[in-house]
């Protein structure tokens, strides 16, 4: 009988309905609507407006992520695990609330937080759970309101970052079922953790009598240096997750990768030797939403007809830490709300 292994069994996605073009964002700073596409590929990203968190986008994405997986779903829901670098409050985490909003009762809630790469590690959490047998199913959801923690006056992220939440349920099925969850990578640098921070916003500023500078509540990030470690460790990540499946490069369909630069995704596929047709980018339209961004790739993809099932996909992330992860999968039949 084949292992036990977690199968993605329901998607769905969720931007606010605000879309700031490159054109709008060049009348504020000193930015053109070329640089940012040349750049970065981006065209617009979805900004919330004062008032919405992420628990707000997060709860639209986990119900209609719900609906696909069919009728019987949420009450089989045995955990929630939100992604997210943006959470509503310190304390509480995030999660609990949002499974309280989707009527999923006293479930097992937690967030996690490992940055851009949030979602793959979620996703590697549930399917230890689902394997575990701590659930049958789960609900996975990658959320971020990155707005507020923008510098209007740091133009190196303030055109990158967008707001968004994707997520997908999980149920416990078995290795050979399409959808299921493969190879999965891990990996993290934390004498890099400079290089991508909210400096301001946790126990070591408040830990002095000293009051923080007023930028240090921005997300800072040191482009170039990000950028080469990016393509670096999603290129190693990528085979090793590949190698523990059991998958020869060649035989990956669609390439799913951080949406977080095209130039990245371009030379992610260059180091390992992919075809550009095969890299799934929706970057063009939402810009940079962290831990939301490989979900609401797949929502968008999906939505498209991209994907088809038996399609084998490989997901690769990489963010602040620095921390990194990837897992494949085969496409399964699911059906959009
Ligand atoms: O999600 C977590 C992981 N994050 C990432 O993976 C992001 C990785 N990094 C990147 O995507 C890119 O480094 C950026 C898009 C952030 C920046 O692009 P770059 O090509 O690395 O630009 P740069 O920082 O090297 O700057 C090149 C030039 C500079 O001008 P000078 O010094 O050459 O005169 C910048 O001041 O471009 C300038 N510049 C801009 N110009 C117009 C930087 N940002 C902008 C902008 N508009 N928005």
């Amino acid at each position: 009988m084949s292992a036990p292994a977690a199968v993605l069994a329901g998607l769905g996605g969720h931007v606010p309905p605000r879309a700031v073009t490159n054109e709008e964002l060049s009348r504020s700073m000193d930015t053109t609507d070329e640089w940012i596409v040349r750049r970065t590929g981006i065209r617009r990203r979805h900004w919330s407006e004062p008032g919405t968190a992420t628990s707000d986008l997060a709860v639209e994405a986990g119900h209609r992520a719900l609906k696909s997986a069919g009728p019987g779903a949420p009450g089989d829901i045995g955990l929630v695990v939100l992604a997210t670098a943006t959470p509503d409050h310190q304390v509480p985490s995030t999660a609990p609330d949002v499974a309280a909003r989707l009527g999923l009762g006293t479930v097992a809630a937690l967030d996690v937080g490992a940055g851009c790469s949030g979602f793959v590690y979620a996703l590697a959490t549930a399917s230890a759970a689902l394997v575990a047998g701590h659930a049958e199913r789960v609900l996975v959801i990658g959320a971020e309101t990155f707005r507020p923690y923008l510098n209007p006056a740091d133009r190196g992220t303030a055109v990158i970052f967008g707001d968004g939440a994707g997520a997908v349920v999980l149920r416990r099925g078995t290795a050979d079922e399409p959808g299921a969850i493969g190879g999965v990578d891990l990996g993290s640098d934390g004498t890099l953790n400079d290089l991508v921070a909210i400096p301001g916003n946790g126990s070591r500023s408040r830990s002095t009598d000293r009051a923080p500078h007023p930028d240090d509540r921005y997300l800072r990030m040191n482009g170039k240096e990000v950028f080469a470690h990016a393509v670096r460790r999603m290129a190693q990540s990528s085979k090793a997750a590949l190698d523990r499946a059991g998958w020869d490069v060649g035989q990956v369909d669609h390439v799913v990768g951080h949406q977080a630069n095209l130039r990245i995704l371009h030379a992610l596929a260059r180091q390992l030797g992919v075809d550009r047709a095969r890299v799934v980018s929706h970057l063009e339209e939402v810009g940079n939403t962290s831990a939301a961004s490989i979900p609401l790739a797949l929502a968008d993809a999906a939505a498209r007809g991209r994907l088809r099932p038996g399609d084998r996909l490989l997901l690769t992330s990489f963010g602040a830490g620095l921390t990194w992860g990837s897992a494949t999968l085969t496409w399964p039949g699911i059906a959009l709300p």
